[in-house]
């Protein structure tokens, strides 16, 4: 059945099963990579904010950690790339979540002279988790057989609706996915998760549907929002971040609904089904 899960995945990438490897969640691959790929005193280089596993498995790894700030750039989050890539010479691994959480903003966007123009700079690691690719549409998976270097994160969390399960691959040139499995067995993920795996894969047009539900629910709360007069920025993933100076979260929680608090006045709105998305839209706009 592991097997099965691979040629699978690998199908779905149009690429070949040895390319891919699965994990009990991209929380694990992102493990799996810290955890083999550097040592203790590395430098880790990633952006900010970014999803917060990346800075927490960089504290417990005991790396340096060097962060590129994100600024608001009228609608997106965009950052400093010449810094990145200057910086790229002195790290050992550079984290990109792309398109990134919180923001929802592109970082490479899939652009194949940014990621040469950074690759050519860098000595070491580069990962790009692509949780979100089903919601972006764009990736850099074709670029793993010629930079042995490259990583790529996926997760069955989002867009194939199996985050229970706990389910995601890392893409990556067949000699890395090798040593990156090496620790690992057949047996490391529990078998109804490698089911469900292939289930969802086998049949996996569900997705398309449920990615083109959520872009379109998505746009209508954005500009809803903007309606309403709310600091709301557009996004490539399955969620929405408003920036307010108001306790956003508590002012939810009582009515029944939970965001995420990044800190700094930003708020994460996962967009849920319809009912959902007009319920946040109608509690929101109480309070304007
Ligand atoms: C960027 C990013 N990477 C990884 C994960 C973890 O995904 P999983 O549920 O597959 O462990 C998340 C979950 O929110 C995420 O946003």
């Amino acid at each position: 059945m592991f097997n099965r899960l691979r040629e699978l995945l690998g199908e779905y990438n149009g690429i070949s099963a040895e390319n891919v490897y699965p994990f009990a969640g991209a929380d694990n691959a992102l493990r799996a990579i810290f955890y083999n790929l550097v040592e203790q005193g590395n430098t880790a280089m990633f952006i900010e904010p970014t999803f917060s596993m990346i800075p927490i498995l960089t504290f417990l790894r005991g790396l340096n950690g060097i962060t590129i700030s994100s600024f608001e750039c009228g609608e997106w989050w965009c950052i400093d790339f010449e810094r990145l890539v200057d910086e790229a010479s002195r790290v050992d691994i550079t984290v990109l979540v792309d398109p990134n959480n919180p923001t929802g903003s592109p970082i490479l966007k899939g652009n194949k002279d940014l990621f040469l123009t950074l690759a050519k700079k860098t000595n070491g690691f580069i990962v790009i988790d692509e949780t979100y690719y089903e919601f972006s549409g764009y990736t850099l998976a074709d670029m793993v057989e010629e930079y042995p270097n490259l990583i790529i994160v996926r997760s069955l969390s989002k867009a194939f609706c199996l985050a229970g399960f706990r389910l995601g691959y890392i893409i990556a040139h067949r000699e890395l996915i090798n040593i990156l499995s090496k620790p690992y067995t057949i047996f490391d993920i529990p078998t109804p998760t490698i089911a469900a795996g292939i289930a969802a894969l086998e049949n996996h047009r569900y997705v398309n549907e449920v990615v083109s539900r959520i872009v379109e629910l998505r746009e209508w709360m954005y500009k809803e929002l903007r309606k309403l007069k709310f600091n709301v920025y557009r996004s490539l993933t399955n969620f929405l971040l408003v920036k307010d100076s108001r306790d956003l979260k508590n002012y939810m929680l009582k009515r029944g609904i939970l965001i995420k608090d990044i800190g700094k006045n930003l708020y994460r709105i996962t967009i849920g089904d319809e009912d959902m998305c007009r319920e946040v839209v109608r509690i929101l706009g109480d309070l304007q």
